[in-house]
This record gives structure tokens, C-alpha cells and sequence, in this order.
């Protein structure tokens, strides 16, 4: 999704700009920009594509390249197709304010209406482009860049992110949010903003978060921050940068995808280390110790996310249902924002998110907020927006996640609910010794599936010639099937549903034919016979079978076309060794069709409009 940076300094900027919009490319983006100001002069350049192409562009550019100050953008389009031309930064009609922007802005068609019947001319379908023409048209009558910035900020609604530079006040850079990201970075001579640490952690680790309806001027030398709702000063509250740039590299691995795969069993260790121990029978979760006394109370969970958390969190449903014996409703955040549902004051939220910034489940959270309702988080990117908002939380410790597709996250938020099933349950489940002892155990088991990494490619080498594939399981397998198809389809376009089991009589059953391949999740679990018994049905229509099977299970061959085999483990922690499984297959299905695994089409990171 788009990601902002902006760098102001007393040496040259692009290099640097440049650099934090490539660290902005995992996001998802469709067109780049840059806008810098030498000596009073605007420079705006602007590509289609790779940040690549606009570096080789702006680093012929010698005016450019001496500039101090300087704004840039990775755009994913929402209003209008990835041009040029719709392509930030966006500037008024005499280049004087050039201003980059992520969010929607939802009143622009009213504001352009107007700004047009005051002669404004718009050259692009962005709803950005009202921003600068709004602040040229308050500069009219303001007698400073920042007022009229600000009274552009108070006809803007929506969400938004905005960095903006005015070649009259060329030594600052002027930023502000409402519901979007946006951190500034403080540095030695030299002061940064962005959408996303990893823009700026090259440069510095202090930082300070902007706050809903905060605006800023950054120089140099100094930033002044203020809240231009409440029209307040502000004294910046600057906060050390938690990101290990190391874990983000990749090392041997040919892609990001491939090495967040291989990250699973450390992932596992790393969300359980001093949590979970062997013998123990209390799991420890510092991020809920404040909130301890009400978690007493709590009758109902409401979980709410997207994407591939929300397939974690249904997973949670089912392990603290069965541990800690709690009603539990999961609810894709989309969907929860605008339901009207009853809430009481017993209830809490948890709101799962790898990246802590997508925007329908920080709307789902800022839903509760009048309800008395506990609001806690289960989140991967440290000093996230959802890791700020929520009263309490577990972190994942995953370690940064670039590949767009989420795999290791799943894995560590899964692990992560187990550890609050467990806390929930004050150790009086007969599950809690056993799976205590299974997660200390488990990466290792991970590792065994990894090994099989060249056996799934070779399977995967023979199915990627299908166009469509259903994936069924029972029980905590049905999420994971739920799982296994969004993998495949994200990856590598190819159709694919995930189901329940017992569904499959109800309307799927009619699809099945030689074409139409299944992918059965049948480990072990007291409901194996079952699942036994729809892969004979698919079997009888001649449905392709691939069955992802406990190891040991001899008779399975006799049903299938294909076996994968995972390690036994309790039925509560398959889903972890069931998805490591799933994701290679996706990956390698990818591979097989030359996707851009990392990147796929149309899809961004970090979903943070609606
Ligand atoms: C996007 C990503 C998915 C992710 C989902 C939710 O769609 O491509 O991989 O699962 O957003 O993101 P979150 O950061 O909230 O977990």
C-alpha cells in the first residue's frame, strides 16, 4: 500500500529518499515520486513501475541531486490507474506545493466541486490532488503556509498521511495524520518522516509518533509538532525504534517469501521465549499483566481481523474454546465495524494484525472504544497504531515480515493465542502440561516439514498445470484449509476455496471432476474417519487428491494421489505444523508459474484504507 517519506537536512537528499522508498517496495506499489526543491526550484519526478527506474531518472537529475529538502511516495492506486499523472507527489497549478498522501481523502469530490468553481484546474483522478490546491487556495488569505495548511486539514476527511513542501519556506517540510501512520525520525542535522520505520531505520531510531489530528514542521534543527484539532502545542515524546535490521535480510534464500517460511520454527521459539516453559504451570504474558484483574471478568471474546489473521484468529476460536472454555466469535474487522451487535462490559476484543495498521481493524477496535469494552491486541510490528490503541496486548516477535503474502505471522500469532488459551484456562485445562510441553517441542518438528521442502516442490510441479483446487479439513483443520487457499490464490492466482469437510456434500461435491483437484487436511484427530470418508466421495467423481496426512498413516495411499506427511503433534498445535506444510506448497505452486512470489499482482502489505 503507498508509504510516504521525506527527508529535510543540510546535505544532499535523494540518495537517502530514494533509499527509504525501496525500503517501502514490499508494501505494494504500482507508480513512485519524488519531489525535492534546490535553491527555491521545485523538481517533481514521477514513474510507473519500479523505484528502480525513478532512481536511475532522479540520479541523472544534478539539480536534483544537490537538493536538502525533499518528499516521496509509493503509490498503490485506489482513485484512478497507476499513471504518471496520478502518480505523487501532486502539486497546485503554479508548482509552488507539492504535497504526498496515503489514505482517502472522502469529501474530495465536494472540495474539487468547489475549488473548480473558484477556477482551479485538476489534472489527475487522485482524490490527493485536492490537498495542494486547497492549501493554495487558504494561502490566499492565510499569512502563513501552516495556517492554511491547517485549514485545508479541517476540511479533509477521511484518513490520511500527508508530507508537503512550499518552495517560499524551503527548509521545512510540513506533515500531518488522521487514522494513517506516520512517524517522524529525529536525526543529527537531519529530521525524517514516514509511513514505515523501515524507511528511516538506516538513519535513526529515535522517533516520535504523530497522534490523530497532529501536525508537524520539520527544519533541520528542529520539529514542532501541535494538534490542530484541539489547537494545542505539543512537546514531542521521542520513543528508541525497536527493528532488528539483520532479521530483515535474506541471507542465501532467492526471496523474502522462501526465508519468512524457513523463519517458522524460530518463530515459534521466539513468541513462546519466556512465556512458555516446560513444567511450569503458568504461562507468563507481560503485555497482559495490567489488564490481569479484569481478564477475571471476561465472558465472551470477540476477535476481530483480516486476511490471514483473521483465518489465526479462527483457529483461536477453537483452542480457547476447548482450553480455557470461553465463548468465542470471530469476525472479519470489514464486517464487524458496521454490524450492530449488542456488546457488554464482560467482553473483550482482540484484535490480531501483523502489521498493526490495517485500517478496517483499527476502525473495529475504535468501534468498542464507548463500550467499556477490554480492547487488547495481538500484534507483530512493534509501536504499531493497534499496538497503541489497544489497552493491552502479545506481541508476535516475529521480526519484520516484507513478503506481501503473511506465512511466518500466521505462525506466531497461532502460537500466540495458544499461549492466552493457556493463561486464560489458570492452568486448570488437562491440555495445559501437554501443550506446554508440545510447544517447546515443536519447532524442531517444524524443521522435519521443512526438509521436505524439494518433495513439495516436485508435487507442486505436477498440480501447477490446474486452474482450480479446493482445500478441506475438520476441525482445527478447517482454518487451516481456510488458510491454504488464500495462500494459493494470492500467490499464484489460481482459484482456490477453502472448506469445511462435512460442506462438501452441500454444493462444492458438484465441481469435483478430473480437473478439479482437492487437498485434504486428514491429520490425525478424532474425526479422521470422517474425513476419510468425503475423500472416497471425491475419490468416486474422480477428483485429484493430495492428502496432508500424520506421519505413520500407511492406509491413506490407497485414497489418494499424492501424500504429504507432517509429524504427529497434538491435535491443538497441527494448525503450525499443517500451515508450514500448506505455504510450501503455495510457494513452490508460485515458483512453478513464475509469479513474483514477494510481490503478487494487485495486492499490497499493508491495507490501510478501507
Ligand atoms: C493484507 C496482506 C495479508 C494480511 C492482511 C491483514 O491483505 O496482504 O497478508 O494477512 O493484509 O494484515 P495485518 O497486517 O492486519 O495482519
Amino acid at each position: 500500500m503507498c508509504g510516504i517519506v521525506g527527508i529535510v537536512s543540510n546535505k544532499s537528499v535523494v540518495k537517502p529518499l530514494i533509499d527509504g522508498l525501496k525500503s517501502l517496495e514490499y508494501r505494494g506499489y504500482d507508480s513512485a515520486g519524488v519531489a525535492v526543491i534546490n535553491d527555491h526550484q521545485p523538481i517533481n519526478i514521477k514513474q510507473v513501475g519500479r523505484v528502480e527506474l525513478l532512481d536511475q531518472e532522479v540520479t541523472h537529475n544534478d539539480e536534483a541531486m544537490n537538493a536538502i529538502i525533499g518528499i516521496g511516495h509509493t503509490r498503490w492506486a485506489t482513485h484512478g490507474a497507476p499513471t504518471t499523472i496520478n502518480a505523487h507527489p501532486h502539486s497546485n497549478s503554479s508548482n509552488t506545493i507539492f504535497v504526498v498522501h496515503n489514505g482517502i481523502i472522502e469529501n474530495f469530490k465536494e472540495i474539487k466541486i468547489l475549488l473548480e468553481n473558484e477556477g482551479y484546474k485538476f489534472i489527475s483522478d487522485t482524490d490527493t490532488e485536492v490537498i495542494p490546491h486547497l492549501i493554495d487556495y487558504y494561502l490566499k488569505t492565510e499569512k502563513t503556509f501552516k495556517q492554511a495548511f491547517t485549514r485545508a486539514l479541517d476540511d479533509l476527511h477521511g484518513a490520511y498521511a500527508i508530507a508537503a513542501l512550499y518552495t517560499k519556506t524551503p527548509d521545512s517540510i510540513y506533515v500531518a495524520r488522521l487514522s494513517s501512520p506516520l512517524l517522524i525520525g529525529i536525526g543529527n542535522k537531519e529530521n525524517y518522516v514516514a509511513s514505515d520505520a523501515s524507511a528511516i531505520i538506516n538513519h535513526t531510531k529515535q522517533v516520535v509518533y504523530l497522534k490523530d489530528y497532529e501536525m508537524a514542521v520539520l527544519t533541520n534543527k528542529s520539529v514542532k509538532i501541535h494538534n490542530f484539532k484541539r489547537k494545542t502545542e505539543i512537546i514531542p515524546k521521542t520513543e528508541e525504534l525497536d527493528f532488528d535490521l539483520e532479521k530483515a535480510k535474506l541471507g542465501n534464500f532467492p526471496n523474502y517469501l522462501l526465508k519468512e517460511i524457513f523463519d517458522s520454527p524460530e518463530t515459534v521459539r521466539l513468541a513462546s521465549a519466556g512465556r512458555v516453559r516446560s513444567g511450569s504451570n503458568i504461562i507468563k504474558l507481560g503485555g497482559l499483566e495490567n489488564v490481569k484483574e479484569q481478564l477475571k471478568y471476561i465472558d465472551r471474546i470477540v476477535i476481530a481481523a483480516c486476511g490471514t489473521s483473521y483465518y489465526a484468529g479462527l483457529v483461536g476460536e477453537y483452542l480457547i474454546e476447548e482450553i480455557a472454555g470461553l465463548p468465542v466469535e470471530v469476525q472479519l474487522a470489514s464486517e464487524f465495524k458496521y454490524r450492530s451487535e449488542p456488546f457488554s462490559r464482560s467482553t473483550a476484543l482482540i484484535a490480531i494484525s501483523q502489521s498493526g495498521e490495517t485500517a478496517d481493524t483499527i476502525a473495529a477496535i475504535k468501534k468498542v472504544e464507548n463500550y467499556g469494552v477490554l480492547k487488547l491486541g495481538i500484534v507483530n510490528a512493534i509501536g504499531s497504531t493497534i499496538s497503541r490503541i489497544t489497552d493491552a496486548g502479545v506481541y508476535c516477535h516475529a521480526g519484520p515480515e516484507l513478503s506481501v503474502a503473511s506465512t511466518k505471522a500466521f505462525i506466531a500469532q497461532v502460537t500466540v493465542l495458544t499461549e492466552i488459551a493457556l493463561s486464560l484456562s489458570n492452568g486448570n485445562s488437562p491440555l495445559f502440561k501437554p501443550l506446554v510441553d508440545e510447544l517447546s517441542i515443536l519447532p524442531e518438528k517444524i524443521v522435519s516439514i521443512l526438509g521436505q521442502s524439494k518433495n513439495i516442490e516436485q508435487l507442486a510441479k505436477k498440480y501447477s498445470k490446474y486452474k482450480d483446487f479446493i482445500f478441506m479439513g475438520r476441525g482445527y483443520a478447517y482454518p487451516c484449509a481456510l488458510e491454504g487457499a488464500l495462500k494459493l490464490k494470492e500467490l499464484t492466482y489460481i482459484h482456490a476455496e477453502g472448506y469445511a469437510a462435512g460442506e462438501m456434500k452441500h454444493g462444492p461435491l458438484a465441481m469435483i471432476d478430473a480437473n478439479f483437484p482437492t487437498f485434504v487436511i486428514a491429520t490425525d484427530s478424532t474425526m479422521t474417519d470422517k474425513t476419510l470418508s468425503n475423500i472416497s466421495e471425491i475419490k468416486a467423481r474422480g477428483g485429484p487428491i493430495i492428502a496432508l496426512v500424520s506421519e505413520g498413516n500407511k492406509s491413506i495411499k490407497s485414497y489418494t494421489d499424492d501424500v504429504i506427511y507432517v509429524p504427529k503433534t497434538l491435535e491443538q498445535t497441527q494448525p503450525l505444523v499443517v500451515a508450514t506444510a500448506l505455504h510450501l506448497f503455495a510457494y513452490h505452486m508460485a515458483m512453478a508459474l513464475g509469479r513474483n512470489v514477494d510481490r503478487p499482482r494487485n495486492l499490497a502489505k499493508s491495507v490501510t484504507v478501507e
